[in-house]
């Protein structure tokens, strides 16, 4: 019996120390009613995200692993949106991991009209990146 009660508090701090290298990078689209928000994302570590499509009010997130050694982990992407021209920008650095494993952080890149804007643990950082506008 008490065997098992020590096996189940292992198995629970194992759970909670790999929950503890949980992050999240979420790409939001609050551009227009109708608008798709295109969204791509790679680190570098060789993690390649598929293309997604944000619909209006729609979000998309990445959960992002910092692990302790090595380099840190750094995210980056790309947006997209745009019909007769083509707005884009690349977010070189959407997560940035820190040195060591942090849990529960959260990066948003809000894709407005006139840019985008940042919350960093849902605090506002303002508009962080105006569109690049290329004709199609
Ligand atoms: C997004 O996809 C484009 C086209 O495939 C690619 O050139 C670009 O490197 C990708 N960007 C990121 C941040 O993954």
């Amino acid at each position: 019996m008490n065997y098992l009660v020590f096996m189940l508090v292992i198995a629970m701090c194992f759970g909670l120390n790999e929950g503890c290298n949980v992050n999240t990078l979420e790409l939001l689209n609050q551009l227009s009613p109708g608008s798709i928000l295109k969204v791509n994302c790679s680190s570098n570590r060789n993690h390649v995200e598929p293309l997604q499509e944000v619909k209006f009010n729609g979000k998309y997130r990445v959960s992002v692993f910092e692990k302790g050694l090595g380099e840190r982990i750094v995210w980056r992407c790309l947006l997209r949106h745009g019909n007769k021209v083509e707005n884009s920008q690349t977010i070189w650095r959407a997560y940035r991991g820190a040195r060591e494993p942090r849990c529960g952080e959260i990066r948003s890149w809000i894709a407005k009209v006139d840019g985008i804007y940042m919350e960093k643990n849902l605090k506002s950082e303002g508009l962080r990146y105006h569109w690049i506008v290329t004709k199609k």
